[in-house]
Parts: structure tokens; sequence; C-alpha cells
């Protein structure tokens, strides 16, 4: 278990409502980046707040030295948003700890897992005086907004950003105990749709039949997004798409997270995606549409007969190795051209997106990772997966500072991320200290 001056920073960490997408919590963004910028000088790094035109990006650098690899490792301090706020068991930033287990939002994603280095850099300085690796540390507030300002930033710092790899613990363990090695990430592309009908809402006895409703267009537009197969039904949707290699599919169906973990950690009452494919390979690679949000009309208390003005939704499409967020967001729009009755008028407004990554889990500082976390967990060997989420800026830390990541997380899938009531074991704090030191070192020995 961390000490007590670990565990109270931590929690003091959480009580910030770093909540990227809104603008209400822009002076908690601003608090927290200056109290990380304060711990990281604190341990004995150099700190420095970045302004950027969002959210203040740290940067924090260790001892340099020449001959020694340079690594960078990445993390983030903003959060998703809490609602439904109603769902959570307590104020989602004000931390409390049950049988060792922390409650508040960000506690995995991410700050349970970048602080967890943090700690593991402040043992290492505190003991030595020194780390084994030039380090460079970058956290960033807008991770969860799809960073936006963090690729212009690498691509203005590239020469003082230049390292040899980089490490982000932002990613699940297969399941406790068991060492899990990252080599795949999903990309994104996000839009929102809104159908507009009659320019207010109106009786639905006076205008109904006559009138269509934008609430049964967008119904029939997003039914229209997929076959009787589950696959996406969008015309080149899936060109480019690479297929699994045998090896993965051989190897994920003996991995400790199977249909029946996916069950008990989504209470859904069974599990169903595209035709052909395990649950796990749908997840980590294969592509999907997904509705977010969805509303419009009347959605209080009884009946109000009312033809809605507009219906809106909110999409976003995960995307594998092969797909480009660009072209898919090209597809999604000339199919709701394509399809949308004249009855209506559309506003397609494109969000978000990130490439997807892929590297071969044995080349470069491979094997040095697996070593760290075969140390973290001996006797167990790292089972090498993929994950479905997203982390935007590795695509462009290959594209602009040409280094690879190794994804080393260490939350576990059912922490609750981006849900009600997330979670963090705090013994796992203990458990990024040591895989901060341990891969800190195997990737200086490499
Ligand atoms: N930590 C996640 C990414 C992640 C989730 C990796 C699950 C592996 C498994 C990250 O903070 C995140 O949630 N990213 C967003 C990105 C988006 C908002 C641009 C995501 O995946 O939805
Ligand atoms: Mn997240």
């Amino acid at each position: 278990m961390p000490t007590d001056a670990a565990l109270n920073q931590f929690l003091d960490f959480l009580r910030f409502g770093s909540i990227s997408t809104d603008s209400k919590y822009k002076e908690q963004i601003l608090a927290c980046a200056d109290w990380l910028k304060t711990k990281l000088t604190a341990i004995g790094l150099e700190a420095v707040l970045h302004e950027t035109p969002g959210h203040p990006i740290i940067v924090a650098r260790g001892p340099r030295r020449e001959g020694r690899p340079t690594v960078l490792i990445y993390g983030h301090y903003d959060v998703q948003p809490v609602d439904p706020l109603d769902l959570w068991r307590r104020p989602p930033f004000n931390p409390g700890i049950e049988n060792g287990i922390v409650t508040a939002r960000g506690a995995s994603d991410n700050k349970g897992q970048i602080f967890g280095h943090i700690l593991g850099l402040e043992q290492t300085l505190k003991e030595t005086g020194d780390l084994p690796v030039n380090l460079i540390l970058l956290i960033e507030g807008e991770e969860e907004i799809g960073s936006p300002h963090l690729a212009p930033f690498l691509a203005a710092h590239r020469d003082a950003l230049a390292c040899d790899v980089v490490v982000i613990s932002d990613s699940s363990m297969v399941a406790p105990g068991h060492p899990t090695f990252t080599y795949g990430l999903r990309g994104l592309a996000a839009i929102e749709v809104t159908v507009t009908g009659p320019d207010h809402d109106l009786h639905s006895g006076i205008f109904g039949g006559a009138v269509e409703n934008p609430a049964t267009v967008l119904a029939r537009l997003i039914a229209g997004l997929h076959d009787k197969k589950l696959k996406v039904k969008l015309d080149g949707f899936y060109d480019g798409v690479k297929p699994l290699a045998p090896w993965e599919r051989k190897a994920w169906k003996h991995l400790p997270l199977q249909e029946v973990d996916l069950l008990r950690m989504t209470g859904a009452p069974a599990l169903r995606g595209e035709k052909g494919y395990s649950p796990l390979e749908r997840i980590w690679a294969r592509p999907t549409a997904e509705v977010n949000g969805i509303g419009g009309g009347y959605q209080g208390e009884g009946t109000k007969t009312v033809l809605p003005s507009k219906a809106m939704a909110k999409f976003t499409f995960r995307l594998v190795p092969g797909q480009n967020p660009k072209k898919i967001i090209e597809i999604v729009q000339a199919y709701f051209h394509e399809n949308a009755p004249p009855s209506v008028r559309l506003t397609l407004t494109p969000g978000h997106s990130g490439e997807p990554y892929l590297v071969d889990p044995h080349a470069g500082f491979g094997a040095a990772a697996q070593k760290a976390l075969g140390r973290l967990f001996p006797g167990k060997k790292p089972a090498l997966i993929r994950e479905g989420g997203s982390i935007p800026i590795v695509a462009d830390f290959k594209s602009i500072l040409h280094a690879d990541t190794l994804l080393l997380g260490f939350a576990l899938p059912d922490c609750n991320a981006h849900s009600p009531n997330e979670t963090f074991p705090l013994s796992h704090l203990d458990l990024g200290a040591k895989l901060n030191r341990f891969v800190l070192e195997e990737i200086s020995a490499a």
C-alpha cells in the first residue's frame, strides 16, 4: 500500500474536477495543472507549464546525461464528464476508499496510472538522485477531447521532445495480477447529426401523418448503419482494413478475459456483435459504428402529443489499422446525405478524430517492456493484446517524433472508466511505481 503522504496527495489530485470537455470546469483544469507542476518540481524534476489555446500541457524533465536513451512518459490529467450524477455512490470529485479501492472520476483514467509513474520517479530520484534514462514526462489536459493542441505542440517542440521511445499507462490489464502488454489501439472518428423537420414542435394530431417525424427519420438512418450480420453497411467502410493475424486469434482465446467476464463486468443480458468474430476480436481489432447519445422530442413525465422539430444523435466510429478517420467521416457524411428524405434538413458536425495504432510487440523496446512486466509478476508471461479504446496522440508520437509507444496500462477492465463510480485499486499505485522503475531500468539496459 502507498504511504500516507502518497495517498493523501493522490486524493488531492482526484479532487480536481478536471473535465476537459466542459468549459465550466476551466478553473479546476488550471488548478490541477498547477498542482501537477508543483508536485513534479517537488520531486526534483524541472517542470514547465505550457499554455495552449486550450488546456495547459505540463512537461517535466529529469537529469540529462549523454549516451543514455530518452524516454517520454505520457499521461493525461483531464477526465470525462460525470453524468449521470445520480448513479454515483459518492460525489465524483470527493474520493472515498472502501476495501482498498478508491472511487472518483479519473481514478483509473488516467490519474491513478500517471500518479503511479510519478511515485516511481519520486522513489528513484530520492534513492539515487538520478534516473536510469533521460526522462521527459508529458501530461496533457485534453486527451478526452481528442488532444487538439498536443500534435501542434509536438511539432513545435520536436527537438526538445525528441525521444527513443514513449511509455504510456492509460489502458488495462486483462485481469488482476496478469501482466499485460498492449501493442494496438483503435482509432476514432466522431460526428454529430441533427435532423430537422418542421421549424417548431407541432401538434401530432393536427399535422402528424402529413409532416414527417425527424425522430423516425433519424431512427431509420441509424438502423441503416448495420446489416443483418451486424457489419457496418457503409460503402467503403472496410476498405483497407487489416485482418487479424492468425497468432492473435489463437492467443486471445486463452486470455483470462472471456465472454463470461464481459457479461459480469457490463451487466448486459447477452453479448452481440459482428458475426464471425469473438467478443475480444470485435473489441480489439474490428471497427464499429456507435451511437453515443440520442435525443429529440418530449422526454418528461407522461405523454405529450408532439411532433418534434428536431432529433439528434452523436456518433463515434472506432477504427482499426488500414482505416483513415478523415475518409471515414466522408463516407459517413455521404451516407446521411444520400439516405435522408427531402422532408428533413440535415446538419452534420464532424468532431475529433484519431488514427489507430499497431506495432510489432517484439520489435524495438518491446522486449524490454515485457521483461519489466515479467519482473513485476514473476513467473507470468505478459498477455499480448490490443485495446478497443483510443489514445489519439500515439499515432502522432510516431509520425512527428518517430517514436514507438509501449502501452503498459495497469487499470482493470472493471474500473468503470467513463462510467459512474470509476475506481482504482490503491495497491495499483505501488504496482505503477514499480513498473515505472522496472521499465526505465530495462530500457536503459536494452
Ligand atoms: N484511457 C483511454 C483509452 C483506452 C481505453 C485505452 C480503454 C485502452 C482501453 C483514454 O483516456 C480514452 O478514453 N480515450 C478516448 C479518446 C477519445 C475521447 C478521443 C476514448 O477511447 O474514447
Ligand atoms: Mn478516457
